[in-house]
């Protein structure tokens, strides 16, 4: 523990993994709101006010009226890798550092995205929901019939670190790989992961199951709408893990209940922790609660390296897992002199 100098004050919106609270409280000064709900909006805005730190989640925004309530800020470090929940370039504006959690949580994410495909395909929430009404029910040749995924091609959206974890696992089903980014992958990468590039219509168009892996900004929200889910077949499954606003969640509901796809597996939502009426009504649909990285090994690695990020921004250092490296350019002068 330091002892003498002042310890830079900092700010923890939520309860996260014990280790990193450990961690934080050897370096920093600790306002820690431990509770799993999260922080009234007022209230944070309130215990902002003062520290040169903060450990946010991503239901919290970070936006104008946030860095007004903390001007003393120095690091906004979010315990996650997408960060659209921060304004990035504004933060920059102001030199405040902007840390995140990549790496930590591509496998976890990966296996739950697997998960998803496998529970949509197979019909796991519906047989789950019949079994526990209490209905009576038995084995028959039609019963709960669900689509193979052996020789089907898996059309993944987004090509960075989960979206190739997730094609990497894909000819263990064997399935083949279509992908689509904004950038395509070095033919080396291509390669060791059997994946062809697609354009978006064509991968929809092409592929048995869609698994969207793209970071939300303006020009992903509604990437999927009503048009594009007429592109997939009517046999086609489409998986979110991303970002719920990725897709058109109205445009969604009206797929499913048409049978203009066969089914969808979501684990995150537009309006979280709202979820779409629509989406509860129907049974073609899995949907579970934003657990894509929850998993006690990558939740503590997370924990632990959002509480890095945190430490370093407070004590001028630059952060391990930087969003905004502009921002540390511009600081450098000062933070080394
Ligand atoms: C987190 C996530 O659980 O990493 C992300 O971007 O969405 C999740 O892994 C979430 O950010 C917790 O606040």
């Amino acid at each position: 523990m330091t002892t003498g100098a002042v310890r830079p004050a900092v700010l923890v919106t939520r309860r996260i993994p014990s280790p990193a609270i450990e961690r934080i409280v050897e370096r920093c000064e600790l306002d820690y709101h431990d509770s799993p709900d999260p922080i009234a909006r007022e209230e944070l805005l309130g215990r902002v006010k003062g520290t040169l730190g903060v450990l946010v989640q991503s239901s919290e925004r970070v936006d104008e009226e946030f860095l007004a309530a903390g001007p003393e800020l120095r690091v906004v470090s979010t315990f996650g890798v997408g960060y659209d929940h921060i304004d990035v370039p504004l933060c920059t504006s102001r030199g405040v550092l902007v840390g995140n959690t990549p790496e930590v949580l591509t496998e976890a994410t990966a296996e739950l995205t697997w998960a998803l495909i496998l529970a949509a395909a197979r019909r796991l929430g519906e047989g789950e929901r019949l079994i526990r009404s209490g209905e009576s029910w038995h084995v028959w040749p039609l019963f709960m019939l669900g689509i193979g995924l052996n020789g089907k091609a898996l059309g993944v959206v987004g090509f960075g670190r989960i979206g190739r974890a997730v094609a990497r696992r894909a000819s263990v089903f064997g399935m083949r790989v279509l992908y689509h980014s904004r950038r395509r992958a070095p033919s080396e990468v291509e390669e060791a992961l059997g994946a062809e590039y697609r354009d978006l219509d064509r991968l929809l168009n092409e592929s048995d199951v869609v698994t969207l892996h793209v970071s939300l900004g303006p020009e992903s929200r509604h990437l999927i709408d009503a048009r594009r889910l007429a592109s997939m077949k009517p046999t086609g499954v489409l998986v979110n893990a991303c970002r719920g606003a990725v897709v058109d969640e109205a445009a969604l509901v009206e797929a499913l209940r048409e049978r203009r796809i066969l089914a969808a597996a979501l684990d995150v939502f537009e309006r979280e922790p709202e979820v779409h009426p629509g989406l509860l009504e129907l049974q073609n649909v899995v949907l579970t609660p934003h657990i894509g990285s929850a998993t006690i090994e990558a939740r503590t690695a997370m924990a632990l390296l959002a509480a890095e990020n945190l430490i370093e921004g407070v004590e001028g250092r630059r952060p391990s897992c930087l969003v905004n490296p502009v921002a540390w350019e511009a600081l450098t002068p000062r933070a080394s002199g």
